[in-house]
């Protein structure tokens, strides 16, 4: 009842009166008060005028269903979004659930405690400054498949990020990059056997609205925010919700056409390394090498110092520039 009062109140753009509302939903005008009141909890900021009735003027920066589903065009990614002020981590807890969660089931985490990165570092996640999402997916795939995925979601990032104005380059194989900072990274995790995937949790960590100082220390030439540098306050749930829809795309492509080409055109487009020499740094060992491509199965290529072509897999590799982030 609260989502369908919500709903009338979106669609209104003057005042609706009690007497109007309790007519629609055949309640009583007290509950419709209860309801009102109820919403006012959650956040929205309800104005009222008497003998008018009732406005919605805001809405929260919440990521539940309720508030994202406006912007979503997706048939099965984000349907449904488990919503969380508080997490450990969004990946931890997919993982959890993931044996008894369908395909496209969203965890979203208005902050964690425990945000994880690649390579076993963590990921800042203050409270209401960014995006930290999981995905959860069951496709019908081969396990060495799995590397590509990660590839579709920062494709899904960079274009949903173009929607809004924004323009970004990948950092092979999952770093989003906006002047030569790293402003969003993907983690992809999976469980199955050999020959088997039996789910992939996908999880998205995006610096959002964050301030200057959220940056402070060894950050502060690494990383940044859409809103430092878009200039202009991001909307989380519009952001989210694009990120789902052009992933959606990327994803049937991939899993029902068995192609990722148009995520490959992105990540070959948008890339920050191609034609760039850089450090390959993998088991405590670092390489001056330069990028050449990103091959048709989504690893990259190198010459290395000896001159020779060869193929980098996503695996334990971290790239750096010359000198610093990139
Ligand atoms: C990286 O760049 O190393 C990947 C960062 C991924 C961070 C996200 S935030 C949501 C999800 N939950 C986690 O604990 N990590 C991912």
């Amino acid at each position: 009842m609260k989502d369908d009062l919500l709903e009338l109140l979106k669609k209104s753009d003057d005042y609706i009166s009690g007497e109007r509302m309790s007519e629609i939903f055949g309640v009583s005008r007290s509950y419709i008060w209860k309801c009102i009141k109820g919403l006012r909890e959650d956040g929205y900021e309800i104005q009222s005028a008497q003998n008018r009735g009732y406005r919605l003027v805001a809405s929260p920066d919440v990521l539940s269903y309720r508030e994202v589903k406006d912007y979503l065009k997706t048939r099965s990614l984000g349907r449904k979004i488990e919503y969380f002020s508080s997490l450990d981590s969004t990946n931890t807890y997919a993982k959890k659930i993931a044996g008894q969660a369908s395909e496209g089931l969203v965890i979203v985490a208005d902050e964690q405690t425990q945000g994880r990165g690649r390579l076993g570092r963590d990921w800042q996640s203050k409270r209401g400054e960014g995006l930290y999402f999981s995905i959860i997916l069951r496709p019908d795939l081969p396990p060495d498949k799995v590397a590509k995925l990660t590839l579709l979601g920062v494709a899904a990032l960079v274009r949903a990020l173009d929607e809004m104005g924004i323009s970004s380059l990948i950092k092979w194989p999952n770093d989003l990059i906006i002047e030569d900072r790293k402003v969003a990274g993907i983690l992809t995790e999976m469980a199955g056997e050999l020959n088997y995937i039996d789910y992939i949790v996908m999880g998205f960590g995006i610096n959002v609205n964050n301030p200057r100082e959220s940056f402070a220390g060894e950050l502060e030439d690494k990383a940044t925010s859409l809103r430092l540098e878009a200039g202009t306050r991001i909307n989380r749930q519009e952001l989210l919700g694009r990120i789902l829809n052009n992933l959606e795309v990327l994803y049937l492509e991939f899993v029902e056409e068995g192609t990722f080409e148009s995520s490959l055109k992105v990540a070959r487009e948008k890339s920050i390394l191609i034609d760039r020499e850089v450090r390959l740094l993998r088991a405590g060992q670092e390489e001056l090498v330069v990028v050449k491509d990103i091959s048709d199965e989504g690893d990259l290529i190198i010459i290395d110092g000896n001159g020779r072509e060869r193929l980098v897999y996503s695996g334990e590799v971290s790239i750096r520039a010359r000198r610093g982030y990139i």
